[in-house]
């Protein structure tokens, strides 16, 4: 486990730790309450009700803290500040799956649903499809995805699954357009072509593995791996709340270089 499992995988899973459980602990109630507020599942419900979405939801700060609760600490944020310095999180997203994911609702297309149902709506953050003929630019450079679940769930309860490996094929991807580019203009380059040939190549040559975890344990997504979320199993068992997770998301200074070639 660590750098090397991460620049081999694109993904890294850190092992029950009490800091982090601590915190999941003291989070949790508040984010059942801001889950259950009819404002934010007015705002945030998606597909048929199966998915509350709750982008930068929770009004932590830079470090975790939460209403007087502990900052993030542990070995999985040793990592991280080893690779990026201090902490600088993002408002928490606080994701819930519940049963039926996804259901289809008539809100996006047959064709984008079908894809949410056997690729997992497989993407990689930070190139949010543009207009009406859905162009894709660079627009949230991240430096990482954090995800904290909150609650204990069976592997088939709408998981997050990635490619491994795809953040080698998607960087070399980007790489074959944007080496051509001044930095100043990567955020206005049309990344959509090479975006989907790439998925493609993930696709084929990336197994899909599933990314399983408990409270007490988190999980360190690449910037640039292919990941999606698994459609609720039958037999999935959660929670009456749903399967809720925390996920942090920084930016990074907007230094797109970083982004794309990076030191990991
Ligand atoms: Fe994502």
């Amino acid at each position: 486990m660590g750098l090397a499992a991460m620049q081999r995988r694109g993904w890294i899973i850190f092992s029950h730790n009490s800091a982090i459980g601590d915190w999941v602990e003291h989070v949790q109630p508040y984010a059942a309450q801001i889950i259950s507020d009819p404002k934010n599942i007015a705002a945030w419900l998606r597909h048929g009700g199966t998915w509350f979405a709750g982008v930068n939801i929770l009004p932590n700060d830079r470090l975790g803290r939460l209403e007087g609760g502990p900052a993030l600490s542990g070995p999985a944020i040793n990592f991280i500040t080893g690779l990026h310095g201090k902490l600088a999180l993002d408002y928490a997203q606080i994701s819930v799956m519940y049963p039926g994911y996804p259901a289809y609702d008539g809100s996006e297309s047959e064709a984008a649903h079908r894809y949410r149902e056997i690729r997992c709506a497989a993407h990689v953050d930070g190139l949010r499809p543009d207009g009406p003929d859905r162009r894709r630019y660079i627009y949230e450079p991240h430096q990482f995805v954090l995800g904290i679940p909150l609650v204990q769930t069976s592997e088939q309860a709408s998981p997050m699954v990635v490619w491994e490996g795809s953040h080698h094929i998607i960087r070399e991807a980007f790489r074959s357009v944007l080496n051509k580019v001044p930095v100043a203009d990567w955020g206005t380059t049309d990344l959509t072509d090479v975006y989907h040939a790439a998925r493609k190549d993930c696709f084929e040559r990336c197994p899909r593995v599933t990314v399983w975890a408990q409270p007490g344990q988190c999980y360190l997504l690449h910037r640039l791996s292919l990941h999606g979320i698994l459609p609720w199993g039958c037999d999935a068992i959660a929670p009456e709340i749903g399967r809720m997770v925390a996920y942090f998301r920084p930016e990074n200074d907007g230094n797109l270089d970083n982004w794309l070639n990076g030191n990991y």
